[in-house]
C-alpha cells in the first residue's frame, strides 16, 4: 500500500479524496518480494538473488540491494553505468548476469550468510520506497557417509548395544540420529565436537538394553543418519549379528502350501455337506 500524504482533509472533500487514493494506491508500486536461489549455498558456490516488484503507473529509480545494512549493489537506470558493485569481502558478483531484478553471486564464502534486503525506489511526482528481506546460509558438506562401529557381536535378549557413528567434517555439523528397525532410539547427547579447521566432525554414541521389542523377526538392522541443513542427508546402514536368527523364508513356503491344501480338503468336504443335507431335504418332500 502507498501512503497517504494529507490524511486531515475538511470532511466534505474526504470520500472523494480517499476515493482518488485508492485509485492511486493500485496503481503504484508493490509486491516487493526477495527470492534467493538457492539459499543454503556450498562453500564457494554461486546463488542468485531475485527481486521482484510490480511498479505499476510509477517509474523506476532504482534497486538497492543489502548485506545485513550494508549496500554492494545498486541499479539506476538513468545513470551511466547504470550498474554500480561496491565489493563486500568474502564474494564476487557476477554483473554481466545482473540487472534490474537479479544479482548473481558466486565465490560465496561462509562470512557472507545473513540478511539480504531489496530496496526499490520510484521516481517523478509519487516517489515510494519498498523493500523486502531473506537470510541465506553457507554450509560445507561432509565428504564422505556418515560410518557406524559397533561394540561385540553377536546380540541376544538382556546384551548391550554399543555403537558409535562418525559424520566427516562440515559445517554446520552434521546432526546425527540412530535408527534401529525403523525406529529411533534414544541415545546419548552427541559427543563433544572434533575440529578440523573450520569444519567440525560429528560424534554420536548409542548404548541400548536390547529386549525383545527390539528384534524383528530375529533381525537388527541399525542405521545412522547425518543431517545438514535441508540440502544433505545420508544414511549409513548396518545388518548386526543376532542370536534371534529370523526363520527362513524356505521353512514357510511349504507351510503355506499345505495351509492351501487343507484349506481345499476343507472346502470340498463342505460342499459335501450341503449336497448331503440338500438331497435329503428334497427326499423327505417327495414323501
Ligand atoms: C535479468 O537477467 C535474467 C538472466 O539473464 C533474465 O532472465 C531477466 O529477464 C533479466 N531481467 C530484466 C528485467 O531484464
Ligand atoms: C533484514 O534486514 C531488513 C532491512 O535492513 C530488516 O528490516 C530485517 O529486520 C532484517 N531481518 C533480520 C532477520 O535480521
Ligand atoms: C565409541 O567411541 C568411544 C569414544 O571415542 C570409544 O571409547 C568406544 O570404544 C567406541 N565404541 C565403539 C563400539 O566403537
Ligand atoms: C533417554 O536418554 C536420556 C539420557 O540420554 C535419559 O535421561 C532418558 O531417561 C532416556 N529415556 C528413555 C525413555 O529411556
Amino acid at each position: 500500500m502507498c501512503e497517504a500524504k494529507d490524511r486531515a482533509r475538511v470532511p466534505l472533500v474526504y470520500i472523494v479524496f480517499s476515493l482518488s487514493l485508492i485509485i492511486k494506491d493500485a496503481l503504484c508500486l508493490k509486491n516487493v518480494a526477495v527470492f534467493i536461489e538457492p539459499d543454503v549455498v556450498q562453500y564457494k558456490d554461486k546463488s542468485t538473488l531475485r527481486c521482484t516488484y510490480d511498479l505499476e503507473d510509477d517509474v523506476l529509480y532504482s534497486v538497492k540491494w543489502y548485506r545485513g545494512s550494508r549496500e554492494f549493489y545498486r541499479y539506476i537506470p538513468a545513470e551511466q553505468p547504470s550498474i554500480k558493485f561496491f565489493p563486500i569481502p568474502g564474494v564476487t558478483a557476477d554483473l554481466a548476469r545482473s540487472n534490474s531484478s537479479q544479482v548473481v553471486l558466486k565465490d560465496i564464502e561462509f562470512n557472507l550468510a545473513g540478511n539480504f534486503s531489496c530496496e526499490v525506489t520510484t521516481d517523478g511526482q509519487n516517489i515510494h520506497t519498498r523493500i523486502d528481506s531473506k537470510s541465506m546460509l553457507v554450509v560445507q558438506l561432509p565428504v564422505h557417509p556418515p560410518e557406524i562401529s559397533v561394540g561385540r557381536e553377536p546380540l541376544d535378549y538382556g546384551d548391550i548395544l554399543r555403537a558409535n557413528c562418525s559424520s566427516y567434517p562440515s559445517r554446520p555439523p552434521a546432526d546425527l540420529k540412530f535408527i534401529l528397525n525403523g525406529i529411533t532410539v534414544n541415545q546419548s547427547e552427541p559427543a563433544a565436537l572434533r575440529k578440523q579447521n573450520t569444519n567440525d566432525w560429528s560424534d554420536l554414541q548409542l548404548e541400548l538394553k536390547l529386549s525383545f521389542i527390539h528384534f524383528n523377526e530375529g533381525r537388527l538392522a541399525l542405521q545412522c543418519v547425518a543431517q545438514v541443513s535441508s540440502i544433505y542427508r545420508e544414511v549409513a546402514e548396518l545388518e548386526l549379528e543376532s542370536l534371534r536368527h529370523p526363520v527362513p523364508a524356505r521353512v514357510s513356503a511349504p507351510s503355506n502350501a499345505a495351509a492351501r491344501t487343507s484349506q481345499k480338503i476343507e472346502y470340498t468336504l463342505r460342499l459335501a455337506a450341503y449336497f448331503l443335507l440338500f438331497s435329503m431335504i428334497l427326499g423327505r418332500n417327495h414323501y
